[in-house]
């Protein structure tokens, strides 16, 4: 309970520290949001959008799940999506990936964890369809942070596959797609890839009539 009062304690001293900086810094922020970025990542605590990239409240739009996965039947990634692209009019999307990803290891483990077997089937997929260069990795460590890579660009490529994103790029509204990669041991984030326009996407994914 001791810890619960500090969150709350933390969060009045957090208030209390903006308005002294600035009398109107909650008055607009309650008008007005109207952030550039909208950021994918994974649930993982360590890996907190705004506090990585020493950004405010009202700057980032954050969609979170375990390994930062862009599954097209998921309704809450989707509708996020839709909202980012078409309402704030974001101009740029990360999905931002992290080394040690806990999800991205039991991915590549043969053990049964229950329910989220289905979800961590997306990143198998990514694995199979890189399962050659996978291999030949030697070291576990190596071959999952290698994953992890992975499987941010295939999210990024998921991405580019859904009628939001190309219907953005087909009336000239600037959307890039930013695949990074955050190093827990460092702190550091490494881009990774850079998608902004449908030239990048196989054509069987692409919509000519949006
Ligand atoms: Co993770």
């Amino acid at each position: 309970m001791d810890n619960l009062v500090r969150l709350l304690d933390s969060n009045k001293a957090w208030a209390a520290a903006r308005l002294s900086e600035d009398r109107d810094y909650f008055n607009r922020l309650a008008h007005l949001q109207q952030p550039e970025f909208l950021w994918i990542g994974c649930s993982d605590s360590r890996v907190a959008a705004n506090v990585i990239t020493g950004t405010q409240p009202g700057e980032i739009f954050v969609h979170r799940n375990i390994a930062n996965m862009v599954v097209h039947t998921d309704m809450n990634l989707l509708s996020v999506l839709e909202y980012s692209v078409n309402v704030l009019k974001v101009k740029h999307i990360i999905v931002c990936g992290h080394y040690g990803c806990g999800g991205v290891k039991a991915a590549s483990e043969q053990k049964s964890l229950g329910i989220i077997n289905n979800w961590l089937r997306n990143i198998e997929d990514v694995f199979r369809t890189h399962r050659d260069e996978l291999t030949a990795i030697p070291g576990e460590k190596q071959r999952v942070d290698r994953l992890v890579e992975l499987n941010v660009e295939e999210q990024v490529l998921n991405l580019a596959k859904t009628s939001i994103v190309q219907r953005a790029w087909k009336i000239k509204q600037e959307t890039t797609l930013h695949g990074w990669v955050y190093g827990l041991d460092d702190g550091i984030i490494k881009p990774l890839t850079q998608v902004d326009s449908t030239e990048a996407i196989d054509p069987v994914y692409r919509y000519d009539n949006l």
